[in-house]
C-alpha cells in the first residue's frame, strides 16, 4: 500500500504537520528552526508517496485510557489530529520500547510509530509518533544521543523537568543529549505526539531506549 491510497493516514500526517505549521514557536529561534525542519521533512514524505505496511494494532494497558485523552483534545486545535488518531487506531501498535519495564509504568505508558524506518508510514527521513500517559505518571529522566526530539502535547497536561506546565497544543523541544524527565497531571491521561529529527543513521539505529543519566 501507499501513502496516497490511505487517506486516514495522509490526515494524520497533514494535521502534524498542521500543528508545526500554525503553532506558535514563542519567539524562539531554535524552536522556530526545529518547526520548519519537521515541516520540510514530512513535506517531503508526502511527496515521497511511502509504503504503509498496516498491520493489525497492539494494545497495551495504557490504552484504557486512549478514549478519554482522544475526547480530552475537543474544543483545543489538537482536535483534528485527535480525530484522524482514531482513523488508524485499529492499526497502531503500542509498545513499552524497554526491555525491563520500570516498575509503575506498566499500566500507565505505551508508544505508538506512525512514521519511521520500520513504519507503519516507511521513511527515513523523520520519526514521528504517539506517547500515551495515565494520570499521575512520572516518566523516567532519559536523553535520546544525535537526535533532536520535540513533543506537542495533543490532551492532558504535562510538566518536564519540573520547569513549566504544558497544554494542548504547547510544543517542548529537547535538543540531542538533553536530560528530561516527564510527569503528567493528576487526574487525567496525557496524548503527545513526538517528532525525531537526525541523520538518517541516527534515525535507523535509534529505539525507544534510553540512555539514563
Ligand atoms: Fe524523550
Amino acid at each position: 500500500m501507499k501513502l496516497s491510497t490511505e487517506p486516514y493516514w495522509q490526515y494524520l500526517l497533514r494535521d502534524v504537520l498542521e500543528l508545526y505549521q500554525s503553532g506558535s514557536a514563542g519567539g524562539s529561534a531554535k524552536i522556530r528552526s526545529h518547526m520548519a525542519e519537521v515541516r520540510r521533512l514530512l513535506g517531503k514524505v508526502i511527496d515521497d508517496d511511502p509504503a504503509v505496511q498496516e498491520e493489525e494494532g497492539e494494545e497495551l494497558p495504557v490504552c484504557v485510557h486512549l478514549d478519554r485523552a482522544l475526547s480530552n483534545a475537543v474544543g483545543y486545535r489538537t482536535a483534528r489530529l485527535a480525530r484522524s488518531i482514531e482513523g488508524v487506531r485499529e492499526h497502531l501498535h503500542w509498545k513499552y520500547g524497554y526491555e525491563k519495564v520500570p516498575r509503575g509504568l506498566t499500566r500507565k505508558y505505551g508508544y505508538a510509530e506512525i512514521l519511521g524506518p520500520t513504519g507503519p508510514v516507511v521513511s527515513d527521513r523523520i520519526i514521528l509518533g504517539l506517547v500515551l500517559f495515565g494520570p499521575k505518571t512520572t516518566y523516567p529522566g532519559h536523553s535520546h544521543k544525535g537526535l533532536t526530539e520535540s513533543y506537542v502535547c495533543i490532551s492532558g497536561h504535562t510538566s518536564e523537568n519540573d520547569v513549566g506546565v504544558y497544554a494542548p497544543g504547547s510544543l517542548i523541544l529537547n535538543p540531542p543529549g538533553h536530560y528530561h524527565r516527564i510527569t503528567t497531571a493528576d487526574r487525567e491521561p496525557c496524548l503527545l505526539a513526538y517528532a525525531w529529527t537526525g541523520a538518517r543513521e541516527s534515525l535507523v539505529h535509534q529505539k525507544m531506549t534510553f540512555s539514563r543519566k
